[in-house]
């Protein structure tokens, strides 16, 4: 067996031998296929990426088909099970699971960072008093650049570690800011005795108290769903970092552009949009005539379908444990029952399973975030959070990538040529 492709191309009855490596064959190697040497040569057309390999990356394995979600080749079930979110970063971040001493620094390093220049929160208080949360942290975290100006040397390892820790750390401060804003409460600072999670909670949700105590079983739920969200291999947020990382910008721009990403209701705004529906449905009653919307094309299910997982989504199973866990203390929202018949109702339909559409992650996290009175405007932002170790991770890697370029793809060219300008004056007289 050859591992190359022979190529026959019928225009000119030319063939060409292209190697295949790793199941992919080289792009650029079509660019020899050409009708004459004036042509431009073969090129792919795949608006969406939807069968281009971008990049090697060692970070996050899926098999779609199966339902396997690892990180640095761990399940994603054992770490929402056995680990904690810092050291999943850590894992994600460095390619291994840290030594105790490593794990120790790592915690402390992120626990010392949390806190943001006084100016960061003089000009969040700048922003509108209903300005989207997710619009206030990627303008947050696009600034943090002219606050490290440092952070352009990407070429230095120990100016990355210092961005990535500075990031990782504070996200929740900028986050949980947002969301005191739009309550037109103060902003709380971070308390560095508590954990990760424990700490953002306390700030989105303290007020005169001393000390703010999370529910254990509260904050290890959101602690897990940090670790769901933390990487999820080339989707189109990690996209837009490592497209815009590509130019060799300082991280926090191009954290910001994934941030931008996340926000659409096609990805990280899923949630939102899941609970909106749910809302919008009411009743079980209502469901039937809302799949026939859906079916008949005048809407989508929202968080159903995953460009990847056409078994179903490892990570809205673990979910589902979450829900019940959280639901213990909050009692239970009563959308769930809408979501659960909608779930059951979309599984049994031919439309649904002949289009391989399962519930994914954000079917179950929106009913999570909502009992733990987030207003569906927070729920990107919590995903932003968990995903920013893999985002940062992803940067990683690109910035030492040696095949890597700057992310400039073709396009097939549609429009006008070689038109005459007519100055406005003459157009219009
Ligand atoms: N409801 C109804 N029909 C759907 C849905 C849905 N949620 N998702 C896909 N379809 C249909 C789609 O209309 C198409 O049907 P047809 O073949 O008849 O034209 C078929 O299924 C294939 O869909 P697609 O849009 O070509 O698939 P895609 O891989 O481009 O899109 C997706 C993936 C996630 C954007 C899409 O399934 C979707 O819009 N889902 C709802 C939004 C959502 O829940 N997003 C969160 C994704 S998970 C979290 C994350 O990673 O951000």
């Amino acid at each position: 067996m050859t591992d190359s492709l022979t190529v026959r191309d019928n225009r000119t009855g030319a063939e060409y031998e292209i190697p295949i490596t790793d199941g992919t064959i080289k792009a650029a190697d079509l660019g020899q296929i050409k009708l004459n040497d004036d042509e431009p040569g073969l090129a792919t057309y795949d608006p969406g990426f939807v069968n281009t390999a971008s990049c090697r990356s060692a970070i996050t394995f899926i098999d779609g088909d199966k339902g396997i979600l690892e990180y640095r080749g761990y399940p994603i079930e054992q770490l929402a099970e056995k680990s904690n979110f810092l050291e999943v970063a850590y894992l994600i971040v460095h390619g291994d699971l840290p030594s105790k001493e490593q794990y120790d620094a790592w915690v402390h390093e992120i626990t010392y960072h949390t806190f943001v220049h006084e100016n960061v929160k003089g000009f969040m208080e700048g922003f509108r008093y209903d300005a989207h949360p997710m619009g206030m942290l990627m303008a947050s975290v696009g600034a943090l650049s002219t606050f490290y100006p440092e952070s352009s040397k990407i070429a230095d390892p120990d100016n990355r570690h210092i961005q990535i820790v500075r990031m990782i750390a504070k996200m929740p401060t900028l986050g949980a800011w947002a969301f005191r804003h739009a309550q037109g409460k103060p902003y709380v600072y971070p308390d560095n005795e508590l954990s990760y999670a424990e700490n953002f909670l306390s700030m989105l949700f303290k007020m005169s108290e001393t000390k703010y105590a999370a529910d254990p079983r509260i904050a290890k739920a959101l602690d897990v769903l940090f670790i769901l969200h933390a990487d999820h291999e080339q989707n189109c947020s990690t996209n837009a970092v490592r497209s815009v990382g590509s130019s060799q910008v300082d991280p926090y721009s191009a954290v910001a552009a994934g941030i931008g990403a996340l926000y659409g209701p096609l990805h990280g705004g899923a949630n939102e949009a899941v609970l909106k529906m749910l809302r919008r449905i009411g009743t079980v009653e209502n469901i039937p005539a809302f799949i026939e919307g859906v079916k008949n094309g005048e809407e989508r299910l929202m968080g159903f379908g995953h460009r990847v997982y056409k078994n179903f989504d490892p990570r809205a199973k673990i979910i589902k444990k979450a829900c019940d866990d959280v639901f213990e203390v909050t009692g239970v929202n009563p959308l769930l029952a809408v979501a659960k018949e909608l779930e059951k109702i979309a599984l049994e339909d031919e439309y649904f399973i002949k289009r391989k559409l399962y519930p994914n992650v954000d079917f179950y996290s929106g009913l999570i975030y909502e009992a733990l009175e987030f207003p569906p405007e927070m729920f990107t932002v919590l995903f932003a959070i968990g995903r920013t170790p893999g985002w940062l991770a992803q940067w990683l890697e690109l910035t030492q990538d040696k095949e890597q370029k700057i992310a400039r793809p073709k396009q097939i060219y549609t429009g006008d040529r070689g038109l005459t300008f007519v100055p406005a004056e003459e157009r219009w007289a």
